[in-house]
């Protein structure tokens, strides 16, 4: 719209007024627009560089000098009063009409399933192997990864010198201390701060010096138990693991027990279960025989009641250490024990 030059003004109420005339068509222009385009004219014409304000201002300097502040303070505050004006369209139509998103997002359309994590084929073991024993009343107990000689060999019944120790040769930290190598040593501790009857059942990692293959590593994990009262005899030694296994691996799985040696249990025995790959008709894992071995197993030897000072006259007790990583293997069709420490999610993920 074209406008009275400024200089042309002859006084100062005249110009005011023209000023609030500007702000008040301005005000309702603003309100008018109907889009931010519309609004972005308004202020265009407004309040640009070529603008209806500019042209307003331009006249200020040419007033007399009396009247300059009262018409500049006027013009100052119309400007304001816009660009406040201005301001709170904008937000008022950006809030009612969002802009359009350029990528278009379909809800419909499923998610990408996020990876994940599970527990670890031994640990899975190793709780649930907790659980059946827990069941049957027997308590979880932990010991130290690291041991004294003491509580390794020689309480249970391994002198030094003694063949057996070739065995469970291990890591020695000191000479007294080394990484345990079964967890038959939690036996000798438990029974050194509880009185009998006990039922205890000790999970944990165990370290042998064996070069790794197919069946073999360094680091493995054992459950042992121990069970101790009076009159408890290998019958029951026979049930317990029974019934564990088949809880385990499955409700046809059979157990047998063969003759064996430790220093510790006095009979021993090594413990197989049918072989859970072929159900016992022998197999290309279980070497044709149909069985596998699984665990040691015997009574309480006398030496090792001795060395906690239980009576061995009043008491008898059974113990079994079984191979976590192994029971693992063959409960998850797994035939290579190195395979559960390469950390390989292509097989984790399929457990
Ligand atoms: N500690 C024995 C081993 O590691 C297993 C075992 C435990 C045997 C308890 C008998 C009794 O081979």
């Amino acid at each position: 719209m074209p406008l009275p030059c400024a200089a042309g003004f002859t006084s100062r109420a005249a110009m005011i007024e023209e000023i609030k005339q500007a702000k008040a068509r301005a005000l309702r222009a603003i309100q008018q627009a109907a889009t931010a385009d519309d609004l972005e004219k308004v202020r265009i014409q407004y309040l640009g560089r070529k603008g209806i304000f500019k042209d307003l201002l331009a006249g200020i300097p040419q007033l007399p000098a009396d009247q300059k502040p009262a018409v500049g303070k006027e013009a100052n505050l119309a400007r304001k009063a816009v660009e406040e004006n201005l301001n709170a369209r904008k937000n008022q139509l950006g809030a009612a009409k969002p802009k359009a998103v350029k990528e278009t997002f379909d809800i419909t359309i499923p998610g990408t399933r996020p990876q994940y994590g599970r527990l670890h084929p031994i640990t899975r073991a190793a709780y649930e192997l907790i659980d059946i024993f827990a069941r049957l009343g027997f308590e979880v107990v932990y010991g130290p990864e690291m041991e004294l000689e003491r509580n390794n060999f020689d309480a249970l019944n391994i002198p030094q010198e003694h063949p057996a120790r070739d065995d469970f040769d291990t890591f020695f930290i000191q000479d007294d201390i080394l990484l345990r190598s079964h967890t038959s040593p939690v036996q000798i501790r438990t029974m050194q701060q509880r009185k009998p009857p006990l039922r205890i059942v000790a999970p944990g990692k165990v370290f042998r010096r064996d070069t790794p293959d197919a069946s073999h590593y360094p680091v493995f994990h054992q459950i042992e138990a121990l069970a101790v009262d009076e009159n408890i005899t290998l019958a029951d030694l026979k049930a317990t693991l029974d019934t564990a296994m088949k809880a385990f691996f499955g409700p046809d799985t059979q157990t047998r027990m063969r003759p064996s040696f430790f220093p510790f249990t006095e009979p021993s025995a090594e413990v197989d279960i049918s072989c859970t790959f072929c159900g016992g008709k022998g197999c290309k894992t279980c070497g044709g025989k149909g069985w596998t071995e699984l665990l040691g197993a015997g009574m309480v030897d006398p030496n090792v009641f001795k060395a906690v000072g239980y009576d061995p006259e009043k008491y008898t007790g059974f113990a079994f250490g079984l191979g976590i990583d192994r029971a693992a293997m063959y409960r998850f069709g797994i035939t290579d024990i190195r395979l559960l420490f390469d950390n390989d999610l292509r097989l984790l993920g399929q457990l």
